[in-house]
């Protein structure tokens, strides 16, 4: 009864040049372990869920990216969106797709993109999801120990008296301003939403029906379609109608029945050059290399990429992220790597291309 939705829609564009909207981040070799960030995350879901059972939910732009990288993969686990309407729609299909198919379903919720090393915790971590949810009506989310006020993140305040693995989650509020998040890490009894969810069908399906009626009765109204020769159909008609809109804000900040497991692993979900620069092993300069050969004089903290096995020779520059993509080359300071979404607008305004 075990399944997956593996949502691989986005753009990624603070990794542009590498990510572009014809080609992101999930689709590349990130890390430079020969494995693509969509591969990996498959292959960690895998060990815990039959392979037939993960779903893909991506824009019909991917398709390709898709069925190359994932090769066992057939075209029933793959639902293609004709637009980009963030994760709520996203989920909300797949679940009742899933629930169609297996009305005991549980499923694992999980972006393409984050790295986590230690396999096996996570595995436990989801188990132990899985066990609770299977009898419980529960939204069950992971939670990491926060850092510092980071106000991307979803905060999740779970009970304090509470002794159990599985905590009962207080409240849930996605993305807050840095002063409210400031005050989150003061109470101590917050944590990050990993934005990784797991429930069964029958739970995800009711809360969306509770929380988000006018969704719900949008694709509910193509049940009879699902998994037929007519629901490609049904999604081009339909799809694009639905709200844009989060599954942290159309369900989580909305449910009294959200738990939290601590997770027991180290995460990071790789927005930024600099986290994931943070997560590779560094040279005896501190700078983090991908497939470049690097000669640095007085450099160090830097993230540099190239193509396999280019000379890159640096002198003089700290903290930078130098990336070389075929007609593109990016240098750029770290500090300054949230505005390479800006950047990258600009570069479309005067150039007309990514
Ligand atoms: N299929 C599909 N369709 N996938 C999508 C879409 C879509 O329209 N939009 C986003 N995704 C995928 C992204 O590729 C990513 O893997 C995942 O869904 C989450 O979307 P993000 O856009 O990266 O969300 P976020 O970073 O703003 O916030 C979420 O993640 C944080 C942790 O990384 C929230 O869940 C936060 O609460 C959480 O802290
Ligand atoms: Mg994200």
């Amino acid at each position: 009864n075990y399944y997956a939705i593996l949502m691989a829609g986005g753009v990624g564009s603070r990794f542009w040049p590498v990510s572009t909207q014809n080609f992101p981040k999930q689709f590349h070799d990130m890390l430079g372990t020969g494995d693509t960030l969509i591969q990996k995350t498959f292959n960690r879901l895998a060990k815990l869920i039959p392979e037939e059972n993960i779903f893909i939910l991506t824009n019909e732009r991917y398709n390709d990216l898709v069925f190359e990288q994932l090769p066992s993969v057939t075209k029933r686990q793959v639902v293609l969106e004709p637009a980009m309407r963030n994760t709520a729609p996203c989920i909300l299909y797949a679940s009742l797709k899933i629930k169609k198919e297996n009305e005991n379903a549980v499923m694992i919720v999980a972006p393409s993109d984050h790295w986590i090393e230690d396999e096996d915790a996570f595995s436990n971590n989801v188990q132990t999801a899985f066990d609770y949810c299977e009898s419980n009506d529960a939204l069950m989310t992971l939670g990491i120990a926060p850092t510092f006020p980071n106000t991307g993140y979803g905060y999740i305040e779970y009970n304090k008296s509470s002794e159990d693995d599985i905590k009962p989650v207080n409240q849930f509020r996605e993305k807050p301003d840095y002063e409210t998040a400031k005050s989150f890490l003061a109470q101590g009894n917050f944590l990050w939403n990993a934005g990784i969810f797991m429930w069964s069908a029958k739970s995800v399906v009711a809360a969306f029906q509770r929380n988000q009626p006018e969704l719900y009765q949008l694709f509910e109204s193509g049940y009879n379609t699902y998994n037929t020769a007519s629901e490609d159909d049904f999604i081009r008609d339909n799809y694009p109608k639905a709200e844009n809109i989060s599954v942290d804000y159309a369900l989580m900040e909305k449910s009294d029945n959200v738990y939290v497991i601590p997770a027991t692993f180290d995460w990071n979900d790789l927005g930024t050059w600099g986290s994931l620069y943070d997560k590779l092993d560094k040279d005896s300069n501190d700078n983090a290399v991908v497939n470049a050969r690097v000669l640095a004089d007085d450099a160090s903290g830097n993230m540099i990429r190239s193509k396999k096995d280019k000379i890159v020779v640096v002198d003089g520059l700290k903290d930078y992220i130098i990336v070389d993509k075929d007609e593109v080359l990016l240098i750029f300071p770290k500090a300054k790597e949230q505005d390479i979404k800006k950047v990258l607008q600009n570069v479309k305004a005067n150039f007309g291309e990514e």
